[in-house]
């Protein structure tokens, strides 16, 4: 399942993320590769772990908990530091699986990515090419999004993005572990999680109908939960 979260981030937060990560230098985006993806990929990183990351991280993992369609979304278990990433001309990053298993250099934090995230810092406009293209179970999905939104996606999916043909595409990129490792039934919480939210809504929390409903949803996540 693909989801787009459209207010992950504000202009004033996209603003102060841009102002961190613009003032310090990149470095090969290889440096973060796995084999098989050091042979796809052809971009630029900010350091993981600089000061600069994780600043700018910060705010972006500030941001994801106080999102609630993110956290409907996604069940996160564990969120990976946010990294960062940009093209320039003629850059791009063909089509890859992301690694399952990643482990952060130099701590003992370890993550199962479930689904994978992409954070557009950069306007649509100001760059050509640079799509995010994913291949999932409904077909070729292509994805370019105002700065400030954000994908998610299954991280087992082939995907690559577009070369850049003009101007710069800048973005955070990183990977949650899921309390339901499962997508089909992660899918299935957040259907029942929007239709709650939505029967609530309507007839107030004090409804019989809503209660059940809101049981039905959290015994499945104890059911199905990891914690
Ligand atoms: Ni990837």
């Amino acid at each position: 399942m693909l989801i787009a979260i459209p207010d992950m981030l504000d202009a004033d937060q996209v603003g102060r993320v841009r102002s961190i990560i613009d003032a310090v230098d990149w470095i090969d985006g290889n440096a973060t590769s796995g084999h098989q993806s050091a042979l796809a990929k052809k971009n630029q990183q900010l350091p993981e772990g600089s000061d600069a990351a994780r600043a700018a991280g910060a705010i972006i993992l500030e941001a994801l908990g106080r999102s609630p369609l993110f956290i409907a979304a996604a069940l996160p278990l564990k969120v990976y530091p946010p990294l960062f990433n940009r093209y320039g001309v003629g850059e791009t990053f063909d089509t890859h699986v992301d690694s399952a298993i990643r482990i952060q250099r130099g701590s003992d934090f370890r993550i199962r990515s479930d689904l994978s995230a992409t954070l557009f810092l950069e306007p649509p406009e100001a760059y050509d090419g640079g799509e995010l293209v994913i291949e999932d179970q409904f077909g070729v999905q292509k994805v370019k999004l105002p700065a400030g939104q954000m994908i998610l996606y299954p991280a087992s999916s082939l995907h690559h993005v577009t070369p850049v043909t003009s101007g710069r595409r800048v973005a955070s990129f990183f990977w949650i572990q899921s309390m339901i490792r499962d997508d089909a039934a992660r899918r299935i919480l957040f259907d029942l999680d929007q239709g709650v939210q939505r029967v609530t809504a309507e007839l107030g929390g004090k409804d019989r109908a809503a209660v059940q409903l809101t049981g039905v949803y959290h015994n499945l996540l104890r059911r199905w939960a990891d914690a």
